[in-house]
């Protein structure tokens, strides 16, 4: 098991009440896609031994994560739960969903237009005619148009936490160019006891409702609702987060 995946794991645990959120939009829904599954936090939760989820995911080390996590699962719910490897960009799969969801900034993964593009295509059409696509992602809009944001972020502790045994300090660096609509996070693990520590980074590029909205269009979905937070909150420019629901035109 990778020791990166795990710490990355342990690190991204979800925006409070994001599950529940998501628990709420898949009432009724017979067949869930998750896009962006990371180590199955969100699809686990879904998961209710009647309705079939799928996670989509591209590194293996992180599915290798989600298979542990699902066969702590009934077998009812183990047997309507499925992993596939691949590309939200570009996949295709037999079946079509009512919900096709991108949790927890995914989006933010892909770091240019047309690959957001792609994946918002994607999403359609794997979607059953009245499905409904759900992303959610933090709210770029006041970082984007605020004159005083630090352009470099120095390395900044953010938690402390255990791993195989050791106690790692977390610390969180960020480069924005606003120009770029990118943020560069790199999260440094530093052992207590000393020796060798970790970085990963994780590279992203941010989408403004402006955007969105154009590459929804673009992508044959409409705007069925945009929300603020995960308790169903309107939408403002200094919402904590951005939520997406979308349909097939
Ligand atoms: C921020 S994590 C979200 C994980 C999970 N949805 C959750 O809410 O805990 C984003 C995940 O998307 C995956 N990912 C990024 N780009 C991808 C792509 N093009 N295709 C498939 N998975 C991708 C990453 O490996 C990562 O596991």
């Amino acid at each position: 098991m990778s020791s990166e995946a795990e710490l990355y794991a342990l690190t991204h645990r979800g925006n409070p009440g994001d599950l529940e959120f998501y628990q709420r939009l898949c009432r009724g829904a017979r067949t869930v896609l998750e896009l962006g599954s990371g180590y199955g936090r969100v699809l686990a939760g879904l998961s209710d031994g009647s309705r079939s989820v799928v996670g989509l995911e591209c590194d293996a080390a992180v599915i290798a994560l989600a298979r542990r996590r699902l066969r702590a699962l009934s077998p009812a719910q183990r047997r309507l739960a499925r992993l596939v490897q691949g590309d939200f960009r570009h996949f295709e799969l037999a079946e079509r969903f009512d919900r096709v969801l991108l949790p927890y900034n995914a989006l933010y993964c892909l770091l240019r237009k047309r690959d957001a593009l792609a994946c918002f295509r994607s999403a359609r059409l794997a979607l059953k005619p009245r499905g409904v696509f759900a992303f959610d992602v933090w709210n770029a809009a006041p970082l984007d148009r605020s004159a005083r944001a630090r352009n470099a972020h120095e390395s900044e502790p953010i938690v402390c936490l255990a791993h195989r045994g050791r106690m790692y300090d977390v610390f969180e660096r960020s480069r924005l160019n606003r120009a770029r609509k990118r943020v560069d996070v790199t999260y440094g693990y530093r052992p207590r006891d000393g020796g060798q520590g970790l970085e990963v980074a994780i590279p992203q590029r941010y989408f403004l409702v402006s955007e969105i909205d154009e590459l929804l269009q673009r992508a044959g979905l409409v705007l069925a609702a945009r929300y603020g937070d995960f308790r169903g909150g309107r939408y403002t420019a200094n919402a904590p987060h951005q939520i997406v629901l979308a349909r097939t035109g």
